[in-house]
């Protein structure tokens, strides 16, 4: 399905026209024009609550930025992907994470076959194998109930699980404790060793590939830990994987039998509905994973019907489309005022900026637009103390997604009310500045002296006009964190289809992949390699260091 390049297309054209107008609109001029702007610009699906209105946009730029969709044959796009075409170009590869959460009675056809027997077969897997760890049928090899997992994966098979088990912190049982090592980075793996005991650990490796180095490094050195005690024979009872690759797994010392597997039509950011999720069916039972794949599969039958107009994902990628490519803001801002989605900001980084930090189209076209912004972020309220005041007061204008559930699942009282104060006053400060004049006022209250107060109008002053999304659930649970995953997921896919990239390939860490292993063999003395003068400073003295 090949596209007319996204900068030539008639919507670009009047988009950008229509951003230079907009360029000089001041969004608290828009409020006082517009009484029922929140009205107008909010949508609601799958539990989720959608204000887009402080942002530089009125129903022009609306209508405008779904000609534009509509121009990249999103609803097309969206079909072919929801129909398990090989939307994959560059892998020849069908995009289906959207079956994992589909209901056992839905088709899902992938080369003619209906492929949800086979993810139901695994998802029930997951449920019984989480059922025996927790009423103790399966125990570790001197008998003891399992009281520790630990999950070994990286990017896609570690950020969503990871993220995934601190969100629904108030779900976990207090039976069992999840660890997630990640790094290769040995001090990762070490820590958490030093807080287990082999007899009653059970390690899931986790890996698509099963190839990933990371991985099998901290894989073996947690089996060879594992066999300072026990024996090979111990082995089955603890350590499973999760891959699309037996063959890897069974050369890697793990049966089959103890292998849950997906599918290479599951990108591995995109994986978590897997039994990627393993461990968290372990850390807040199955039927806790089986709502949070509920909330997921809400929000995708939302965006796979609901009109462009009123669909939640097509018009979070539009406004960040508008804000990225019309308005030429470098980068986007996650503050979730949540401290349980604390990984959340960087599960996005993957999914948005390696998915979508790509430098040609589909056709392999270099772009002369730009694709994915940076993003980052942190929970609230704990960035206001740090980077905030960029936000405010920086020279770059960086649109902020806010994320709140209305009501906690704690019963601390006060806090709750804090922080969504907190949280409701950051996007209106943002958007409404604070204007010479009422800075002087504000000083002239206080009776500062008149020339003090000149001094004092230029730092004090917030130019304001700074967009922002509030995204709000009524209480972070499992159902509407699998929407709100869902939900980017399909922004993700809105945009790669509106840039024209493949969202679902990553080419783009192959090279340092393949460097890395060059200079192991270097750093461990078996080899040289040419470099340039900075790589072979740095090799001699860590070899030095090493050695
Ligand atoms: O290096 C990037 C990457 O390929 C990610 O896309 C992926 O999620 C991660 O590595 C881990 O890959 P695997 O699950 O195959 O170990």
């Amino acid at each position: 399905m090949t596209s007319p390049l996204f900068n030539t297309l008639p919507a670009f054209g009047k988009l950008e026209k229509h951003a230079q107008t907009a360029s000089s609109w001041q969004m608290r001029d828009l409020f006082s024009a517009e009484a029922n702007r929140f009205g107008t610009f909010s949508v609601s699906a799958a539990g989720l609550f959608l204000d887009y209105s402080k942002n530089r946009v009125n129903s022009e730029t609306l209508s405008l930025l779904m000609q534009l969709a509509c121009e990249c044959r999103v609803e097309e796009k969206r079909e072919a992907m929801f129909a398990g075409e090989i939307f994959n170009n560059t892998e020849h590869r069908a995009v289906l994470h959207t079956a994992l959460r589909a209901p056992r009675s839905d088709t899902v056809r992938f080369e003619g076959q209906n492929v949800m027997p086979e993810v139901h077969a695994v998802l029930d897997r997951v449920a019984a194998f989480t059922r025996r760890i927790h009423s103790g049928e399966w125990t570790g090899y001197t008998g003891k109930r399992m009281t520790d997992v630990i999950n070994i994966g990286i990017g896609g098979s570690d950020l969503g699980p990871h993220m995934v088990c601190q969100a629904l912190r108030p779900w976990h049982r207090d039976d069992i404790r999840v660890h997630f090592v990640s790094n290769v980075d040995g001090h990762d793996l070490d820590a958490v060793l030093k807080q287990v005991r082999p007899e009653t650990s059970l390690f899931i490796v986790a890996s698509k590939t099963f190839t990933t180095l990371e991985t099998m490094l901290n894989a073996n050195t947690a089996r060879n830990w594992f066999l300072q005690g026990a024996t090979e024979a111990d082995l089955p009872r603890h350590f499973v994987a999760i891959s699309t690759n037996a063959e890897a797994v069974s050369a890697f010392g793990i049966h089959t039998d103890n292998m849950f597997p997906f599918w290479d039509w599951v990108g591995g950011r995109y994986s978590v509905w897997s039994a990627i999720g393993l461990s968290v069916a372990l850390a807040i039972g199955y039927d806790h994973f089986a709502e949070f794949l509920a909330g997921a599969y809400a929000m995708d039958v939302h965006f796979k019907n609901a009109a462009l107009e009123n669909n939640m994902p097509v018009i979070l990628a539009l406004i960040g489309i508008w804000n990225r490519n019309f308005l030429d803001y470098p980068s986007v801002s996650i503050a979730p005022y949540l401290q349980d989605l604390a990984y959340f900001p960087s599960y996005l980084q993957q999914l948005e900026m390696e998915s979508n930090g790509k430098r040609v189209t589909k056709a392999g076209i270099p772009v002369s637009w730009h694709t994915s912004p940076v993003v980052w972020g942190n929970v609230g309220t704990n960035g206001q103390h740090a980077y905030f005041q960029l936000l405010h007061q920086g020279t770059d204008i960086t649109p902020i997604d806010f994320i709140a559930a209305l009501r906690p699942s704690h019963t601390l009282p006060h806090h709750h009310a804090a922080l969504l104060a907190n949280c409701f006053a950051q996007s209106e400060a943002l958007m409404l500045g604070k204007t010479a004049d009422e800075v002087r006022a504000d000083l002239q209250a206080q009776n500062m002296a008149e020339d003090e107060i000149e001094f004092q109008i230029p730092h004090r002053t917030f130019p304001g006009n700074r967009p922002s999304n509030t995204l709000l659930m009524n209480i972070l649970r499992p159902e509407s964190l699998g929407a709100l995953v869902a939900l980017y997921e399909h922004k993700t896919f809105v945009q790669g289809a509106i840039w024209d990239v493949n969202p679902f390939d990553q080419w783009g860490v192959e090279l340092g992949k393949v460097l890395a292993k060059t200079i192991q063999e270097e750093l461990e003395g078996n080899a040289t390699h040419p470099h340039d003068s900075s790589t072979a400073g740095l090799i001699s003295l860590a070899r030095a260091a090493l050695n």
